[in-house]
């Protein structure tokens, strides 16, 4: 990093970040060793996304579970021959094989696992006896940050290293209900401030750091300034790294991100039972119309789909539009995906990022020494 970087470094028990951004993992093959790796030599943590990472193995469709693992295993291979810097992977709850998943990142000593889409409570006993990868569950409210403390400390005496708060202008699955997206109530500002509550309550019990990161709609280093200041110790970010050239998806998808309209970033009913945030496509309109698009289930990938009621597969969809192919899917995407007007280098967004928290803070400092200044005068 050549550039003077002026932003706290982000401290997860033993592991600095110099940059305090998570690279949010973004599962279906879009964020894999390529953009983990580019964040990660950048000084964040770059994060691979696990869910349906086995796409392109030759026996997914027998055996995606061997599939998935054996994917996850060499996506993480290649990010650390690529980097010294901190990996991470994301693992959702609600996978059928999260605790094949789990198994493959401890084994392979991956800084980080990141878990949301449900509540991060049965872990394997396994994870614990090697505590060298942290794990950071990803929630929606206090409610939930409290109840898997609660669960950790009560089932394995032990707490999760940090927490990411994810609020409702995320791009994905989101943890709301339908009306709550929109009700101030439910900001993320509001959120945070509530889960630091709880948190800092552990954190003094153990006498131990848990930092928690704010994820959500999360655009400018000014962006990133404000939160911190609310309390967060770093933030976790998706969208702004789909339109990297480093971005593992198509350039079709990156695309669809740079001619996105502020009105095209809907919310739509995923077959999983929530609300998720995606660009508005044929598709997404001929489902809203009522129409099916018929597919066969090889393996149920996510515990809560009912595959025989729902009218698409979500994971055939979403790798579609993936891989290019979004006249038969639709590509996810947080709320501010359509101020995204062309496409930069992991470097050249990392730079951007640290001068625009540089700009604000050093314009909170101008406004707290004219406040001191005038308050002197009096
Ligand atoms: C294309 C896309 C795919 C995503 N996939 C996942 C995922 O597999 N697991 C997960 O926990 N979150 C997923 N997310 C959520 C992000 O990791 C992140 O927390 C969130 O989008 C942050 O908000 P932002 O996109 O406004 O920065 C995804 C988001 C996007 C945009």
């Amino acid at each position: 990093m050549n550039l003077t970087n002026f932003m706290p470094v982000l401290r997860i028990g033993n592991l600095e970040a110099k940059i305090p951004i998570i690279q949010g993992g973004m599962s279906v093959g879009i964020s894999l060793s390529n953009l983990s790796s580019a964040v990660a030599n950048e000084g964040g943590i770059g994060v691979i996304g696990s869910a349906g990472i086995g796409m392109f193995e030759e026996d997914f469709n027998k055996n995606y579970k061997e599939a998935n693992k054996r994917a996850l295993r060499k996506e993480i291979r290649r990010a650390r021959e690529r980097t010294d810097g901190i990996i991470g992977v994301n693992i959702m709850v609600a996978l059928t094989d999260f605790d094949d998943l789990l198994k493959v990142a401890v084994d392979e000593e991956v800084d980080v696992v990141l878990s949301g889409a449900g509540l991060p409570l049965k872990i394997p006993v396994e994870y614990f006896e090697n505590r060298r990868t942290k794990f950071i569950p990803i929630v929606s409210s206090a409610k939930a940050a409290d109840l898997i403390l609660r669960y950790w400390e009560r089932s394995y005496g032990e707490i999760p290293d940090g927490f990411v708060v994810e609020g409702p202008m995320a791009g994905g699955h989101l943890g709301f209900k339908k009306d709550q997206i929109d009700d101030p109530r439910y900001s993320l500002e509001n959120i945070l401030q509530a889960v630091l509550m709880i948190v800092e309550r552990y954190s003094r019990k153990h006498s131990r750091e848990i930092p928690v990161i704010a994820a959500g709609g999360i655009y400018t280093g000014e962006d990133i300034y404000e939160f911190m200041k609310l309390g967060a110790s770093g933030v976790q970010m998706a969208t702004r790294f789909v339109a990297t050239y480093e971005c593992d998806a198509s350039m079709e998808f990156k695309m669809a991100y740079i001619n996105a309209k502020k009105d095209d970033l809907i919310i739509i009913d995923s077959p999983v039972g929530l609300p998720g945030r995606a660009i508005r496509s044929e598709f997404l309109d001929d489902v809203a119309k009522g129409k099916r698009k018929p597919f066969r289930c090889f393996w149920k990938c996510l515990k809560s789909c009912d595959f025989r009621k729902s009218p698409y597969c979500i994971a055939d969809a979403l790798t579609n539009a993936k891989g290019g192919n979004l006249k038969d899917g639709f590509a996810f995407a947080g709320a501010n995906a359509y101020r995204i007007s062309k496409m930069m280098s992991v470097k050249e967004l990392i730079a951007e990022l640290i001068r625009g928290y540089e700009k604000a803070r050093r314009d909170d400092e101008n406004i707290r020494e004219k406040v001191e200044a005038s308050q002197g005068e009096e």
